[in-house]
């Protein structure tokens, strides 16, 4: 069994940002701008958006932070996009998810101009990813890519399982796994909470993507010898052992599960460190112009 170590390739893939963007200062060329936008006071929310603009300063990029109170109405949130819309220094945006009820926030991701898009939720990228065209691919899906590719894990022909039909995860998941490509040219199914024969779905899969948002769902008698596993659950689970009184669960139960694995991602340490160095790339895309003029 070989540990897949999201928090080493998370790693070493930013330094690899960190120097091109050091090359593109070093030619005169634009610095890459991030900015974010956070509404009301979100324990993880905070938790994450402070980790992004942390990791924008690591790397050289530009990032600008904009909050709103939790009462912030609808129309304000969408003058805020459009402004960040036609702001030519902001080469990317986000709008950190979940936002409060009374906010639409198919509304507000449909009012990103596409083309600044660096989480690629807006229905644009969404389609051209599920057509194979160039796109911002969003962060989790892109992280989980980049471990497979970066570990050299075959997938061509094999059994993908993807657990969980997320917009965010699962869905974009089953259409990469299952694109003409490497990683890729996998049959995938998709299994969740309706699914009546997702144990031998299991049972038969080469490549298990664990996305359903439930603590150590995966046991070990619902997988086969040599199985790839990769884990993108982070639920808190109360825990006295910790200093903040909660502890980072995953999907998979890993202790009976890992040890018939070729490949595991544990949690935390694995896809989780992978998903901002995702969106640190795509802000790169963006700020060369790589995938729209
Ligand atoms: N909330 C949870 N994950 C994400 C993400 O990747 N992007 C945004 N904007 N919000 C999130």
């Amino acid at each position: 069994m070989e540990l897949i170590d999201g928090k080493a390739v998370a790693a070493q893939i930013k330094k690899e940002i960190a120097e091109e963007v050091a090359q593109i200062k070093e030619a005169g060329g634009k610095t890459p701008h991030l900015a974010a936008i956070l509404v009301g006071h979100n324990g993880g929310s905070e938790t994450y958006v402070t980790a992004k603009v942390r990791t924008c300063e690591e790397v050289g990029f530009k990032s600008s932070l904009i909050r709103y109170e939790e009462d912030v109405k609808e129309e304000e949130l969408l003058a805020c996009v459009e402004r960040l819309n036609n702001d030519s220094d902001i080469d990317g945006f986000i709008v950190q998810l979940p936002l409060p009820k009374h906010i639409s926030e198919q509304k507000i991701i449909e009012a990103i101009d596409y083309r600044k898009d660096v989480d690629g939720f807006h229905p644009v990228n969404v389609g051209r990813m599920s057509i194979g065209l160039p796109c911002f691919v969003s962060a989790t899906p892109a992280g989980i890519l980049e471990l497979i590719k970066r570990y050299g894990i075959e997938t061509r022909g094999k059994h993908c399982v993807v657990l969980g039909r997320s917009n965010i995860v699962g869905k974009p998941m089953a259409a990469l796994m299952m694109q003409k490509a490497y990683p890729g040219d996998c049959t995938v199914t998709v299994c969740h909470s309706r699914s009546q024969n997702l144990k031998e779905m299991c049972l038969s899969a080469d490549i298990i993507i664990a996305a359903l948002g439930v603590p150590e769902f995966l046991k070990a008698d619902m997988v086969k010898e040599g199985v790839v596993v990769i884990d993108v659950g982070t639920t808190r689970v109360p825990s006295t052992l910790t200093k903040s009184g909660f502890k980072l669960t995953g999907d998979v139960k890993f202790d009976e599960v890992s040890p018939k694995c070729s490949y595991i991602t544990p949690v935390p340490g694995g896809v989780g460190p992978m998903t901002i160095i995702s969106l640190m790339r795509n802000t790169l895309l963006a700020g060369k112009k790589a995938i729209y003029k």
